[in-house]
């Protein structure tokens, strides 16, 4: 090996030298190769060349949502316990299972809908992602800081992304096109109420809560099952931004969630969560309201009281911000033996998203990169080769055979599970149907009703300032749709807009709704 060391230094600088990315030491980095001072650059200029087209692939896609975030590393410590009760009773993930067992993690805090440089005030939800390196593989618990989605479909994501982002012809996010596609979409009312809340800003990434929002399924050692909801409540509790403080920040710096992040984790004041999960048996449960599966739907506090599972604290930040926020790669089908999927319409549709589009942004060989590997767990597959393959994984003691089955080495299937049969049995015809019990605004309703007065207010606000940018036929609907929420909501957004019930009471509901009698009720009043 050439050393470099003392080429081109001078004999009191003892910095390494720089090099090309062969190895070769770089004696001049401030002049091309020309002929003459001022002649024509040559093109065998190896060093030019690589420099500057390495930088010109500099960036690679942005996240296509959540494109602006934070990454920090910490661990998770398990209770093991619920009073006398092992949690081993309803998983048998090994995480969850022994009491001070601790659990490497990743996380990810983002927003969603601007670009990668885009403003950490905007009124948007955040993402809350959290990657666990067990000693089973990697988990990825991919939420958000509200407990609810806009849609409950995974093929209307698309659509409710698209009317979020900015016109495709102007580039300019426009309350017309999003309100437009929320009037035609009743099951977003709940997360509206949400989203145009206090709550729609949080203040930093360190007080805001985590939501799963989808729901997941516990196996235990028999292979019983169990539906489930996660929550994250951070110790430090939960802050929010009105729309006035956040425009006094967000005109000195559109960063400022990721840099409190960073700065209290270098400060020693490390952040912490709680990790609550709500849980319910593996049934249609007829007897509620709401179907168990509705990511739209919160499951009520006082029949399913949410149970302590575990604590997080993040203690490192990144070394790097593009190898390990850019690259680091989360999804929902990144799960353990123990915890599985639910048939919830969106985190079936979320599975396929994230891998597909992680394979496209990051490339085919996303999961050798550090911050994606399962590094408490050991890997060896039969993948092979594709773009920046960076290892070939270890095949066993014969490197010849990269297949299974065979009889000369290689690698063998495991052991086959005693419990490979799980939950209910389903049965039904192909079809496409949304699913009955779809009930949009009894919760949005009991949402709006459990807030404080300047919540409300706040609320109220928000909605008719987006609203009063919009066409008449959408403000009508909006207001129509938020009778049905509550009156008091209805009745205050359309007062801001010049809108009384009597405007409204001509319209039919959507095509795409099934009207509960309570609902018909409350519309038979409007006139
Ligand atoms: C990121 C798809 C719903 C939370 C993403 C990405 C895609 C995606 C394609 C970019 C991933 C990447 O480039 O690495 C979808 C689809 C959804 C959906 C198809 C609905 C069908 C949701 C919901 C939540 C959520 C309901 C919250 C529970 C997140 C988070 C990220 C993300 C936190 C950022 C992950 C990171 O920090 O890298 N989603 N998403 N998504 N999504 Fe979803």
């Amino acid at each position: 090996m050439t050393d470099v060391s003392s080429i081109g230094s001078g004999p009191d600088d003892d910095r390494p030298v720089l090099t090309d990315r062969q190895g070769h030491p770089v004696y001049d980095n401030q002049n091309q190769r020309t002929v003459g001072p001022r002649g024509p650059a040559t093109l065998e200029n190896y060093h030019y060349l690589e420099k500057i087209s390495h930088f010109d692939r500099e960036r690679i896609p942005e996240r296509v949502v959540h494109a602006r975030g934070a990454v920090a590393y910490g661990h998770f410590e398990a209770y093991g316990t619920w009073g006398d009760e092992p949690i081993a009773r309803y998983t048998r993930a090994k995480l969850f299972s022994e009491r001070g067992k601790r659990t490497d993690v990743a996380v990810r805090f983002s927003t969603v809908i601007g670009g990668r440089d885009s403003s950490e005030c905007a009124r948007d939800p955040r993402g809350f992602a959290v990657k666990f390196y067990t000693e089973d593989g990697n988990w990825d618990l991919v939420g958000n800081n509200l407990a609810v989605f806009f849609i409950r479909d995974a093929v209307k994501f698309p659509d409710v992304i698209h009317a979020l982002k900015p016109d495709p012809v102007t580039f300019r996010q426009t309350p017309n096109r999003i309100f437009d596609f929320m009037s035609q979409t009743p099951e977003a009312m709940h997360m509206l109420v949400n989203l145009f809340s206090p709550r729609g800003i949080p203040a930093d990434y360190r007080h805001m809560q985590g939501f799963g929002v989808n729901t997941y399924k516990w196996v235990n050692a028999s292979g019983e099952t169990h539906l489930v909801k996660y929550h994250w409540m951070p110790s430090a509790g939960v802050r929010s931004l009105t729309e006035a403080d956040a425009a006094v920040i967000q005109a000195e710096e559109l960063g400022h969630a990721t840099r409190d992040l960073y700065e209290a984790i270098e400060r020693g004041d490390h952040p912490r969560w709680e990790l609550l999960v709500q849980i319910m048996s593996d049934d249609e449960h007829p007897e509620l309201d709401f179907d168990p599966l509705d990511d739209t739907k919160a499951w009520p506090e006082e029949l399913f009281p949410p149970k302590p599972v575990g604590r997080m604290t993040l203690d490192r930040n990144v070394g790097n911000f593009f190898a390990e926020n850019e690259q680091i790669a989360f999804g929902t089908g990144v799960l353990v033996d123990g915890l599985d999927f639910s048939d919830d319409k969106m985190l079936v549709g979320r599975t396929f998203s994230y891998s597909d589009t992680q394979r496209y942004r990051v490339g085919p060989n996303y999961l050798q990169l550090p911050v994606n590997q399962p590094k408490n767990a050991l890997v060896r597959t039969n993948q092979r080769d594709s773009q920046m393959t960076y290892y070939v994984d270890q095949a066993g003691e014969n490197p010849h055979v990269n297949y299974e089955p065979s009889t000369i080495g290689g690698l063998r299937e495991g052991q086959y599970p005693t419990h490979d049969d799980q939950g209910p049995v389903i049965e039904g015809r192909l079809t496409r149907k949304r699913i009955p019990r779809t009930d949009d605004y009894r919760q949005a309703g009991q949402r709006f009703r459990l807030m404080e007065d300047w919540e409300r207010d706040d609320l109220v606000r928000n909605l008719v300032a987006q609203l009063a940018q919009c066409d008449r036929p959408i403000q009508e609907r909006m207001v129509w749709h938020f009778l049905l929420v509550e009156d008091e909501l209805g009745l205050r957004v359309g007062d801001g807009l010049g809108i009384g019930p009597g405007d409204v009471a001509h319209l039919e509901p959507l095509p795409s709704q099934d009207l509960g009698d309570e609902d018909r009720k409350r519309l038979a009043n409007l006139g």
